[in-house]
């Protein structure tokens, strides 16, 4: 069987390093191990307007921030099939079929949707789209066969909703869709990065984001004002680690070869964080390192975001292009879905001679 990679975003605003480490380089990496038959990643701007139904514009401004950050992050467009969620209308055709899959109370249960609801504080009011979500992301993952889903870990019961659609459809209407596999981080750390502010939760309207394109004046200021441990006051007051963003992010980021480079007193994290409980390590040391070590990796995908900003007419033409790929792939998979459905009448020669037959006789 082909090994596809079907992902995307949701085009709500630009992608930070939680995105990153969560599944962009993932994403990067798998692409360039060249162990895959076909990679499709989509701006979900479909995904995007089921909770912001009355804003489209931000929608359409983001779509373009979501395309530069993942060029910057490396996925390649003669490797990586980028397209545009609502380009591809199948999408839609799909997931009204899917809906008569799954029921009220399983979309209920998504851990994921009821933390959404709860977020977005659409207790009494949840618009219906919203609600449906999974479901038209099964849609998307079964549109283009993918096996493989890298995703950021709040995306597992997305996943599994799709998995158990796939099974379904499979046992009612035959053997017809592929069951996805979600790939997440391995580093428990990158797999749910808190904000710079220690807030488990990056977002944009809570400013403790950082972003991909965030200047090197702009992630100084950031990593310097970082959430460490309220009760270090002095550099000799011993500190904690647990729950210290700056410690939590170089869980993430960093690796031995950093020390050797910026940091040589200390062999690796561990005899760093051994130091800083044990008390005489002051924040702004542990700070600079962590800049370094994060200019290092962000510094090439800043330049490479600056370049493609420079060619933003082109990547229109390139998301235009992955769409028209990406429909007619999608099309097919309609066309085997409908066929299974036994709803593409008008392919059937058995059903004219059939129903003739029966109005003849
Ligand atoms: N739900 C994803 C997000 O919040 C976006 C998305 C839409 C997606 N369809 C998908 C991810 C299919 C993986 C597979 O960003």
């Amino acid at each position: 069987m082909a090994k596809i990679i079907l992902t995307g975003d949701r085009p709500t605003g630009r992608l930070h390093v939680g995105h990153y480490v969560g599944s962009l380089k993932r994403r990067v990496e798998l692409q360039n191990s060249g162990a895959f038959d076909k990679i499709f990643i989509m701006i979900a701007d479909a995904q995007a307007l089921t909770d912001n139904a009355d804003n489209p514009e931000k929608i359409r401004q983001n779509i373009i921030e979501v395309a530069l950050d993942y060029l910057a992050c490396g996925l390649d467009p003669e490797k990586t099939t980028i397209f545009i969620q609502s380009q591809v209308p199948e999408l839609t055709e799909l997931s009204f079929y899917y809906m008569n899959l799954v029921t009220v109370s399983r979309l209920q249960r998504n851990p994921t949707v009821k933390n959404e609801i709860q977020m977005r504080n659409f207790e009494t009011s949840i618009p219906v789209g919203f609600f449906t979500y999974p479901i038209s992301q099964a849609a998307d993952i079964t549109a283009f066969r993918a096996t493989t889903v890298p995703v950021g870990e709040d995306q597992l019961p997305m996943i599994e909703q799709a998995r158990e659609i796939v099974r379904k459809f499979n046992q009612v209407y035959g053997e017809t869709l592929v069951e996805p596999e979600a790939v997440i981080p391995e580093n428990v750390t990158c797999q749910r990065l808190p904000g710079t502010d220690g807030k488990a939760k990056m977002s944009k309207s809570l400013g403790n984001c950082i972003y991909l394109a965030d200047t090197a004046e702009e992630l100084k200021q950031k990593v310097m004002s970082m959430y460490t441990d309220p009760n270090h006051i002095r550099v000799s007051d011993p500190g904690c680690v647990e729950g210290n963003t700056v410690f939590t992010y170089l869980d993430a980021f960093c690796k031995d070869e950093h020390f050797k480079k910026y940091l040589s007193e200390y062999e690796n994290l561990d005899a760093l964080k051994e130091h800083y409980q044990k008390g005489g390590l002051g924040d702004v040391k542990i700070k600079r390192f962590l800049n370094a070590v994060l200019e290092e990796e962000l510094a090439p995908i800043r330049e490479r975001r600056l370049a493609w900003g420079k060619r933003i007419p082109e990547i229109y033409e390139l998301l235009r292009k992955g769409s028209m790929e990406a429909q007619a792939t999608a099309a097919q998979t309609l066309a085997d879905v409908r066929r299974a459905m036994r709803i593409n009448y008008f392919e059937d020669a058995a059903l004219i001679k059939e129903q003739t037959e029966r109005y003849q006789g």
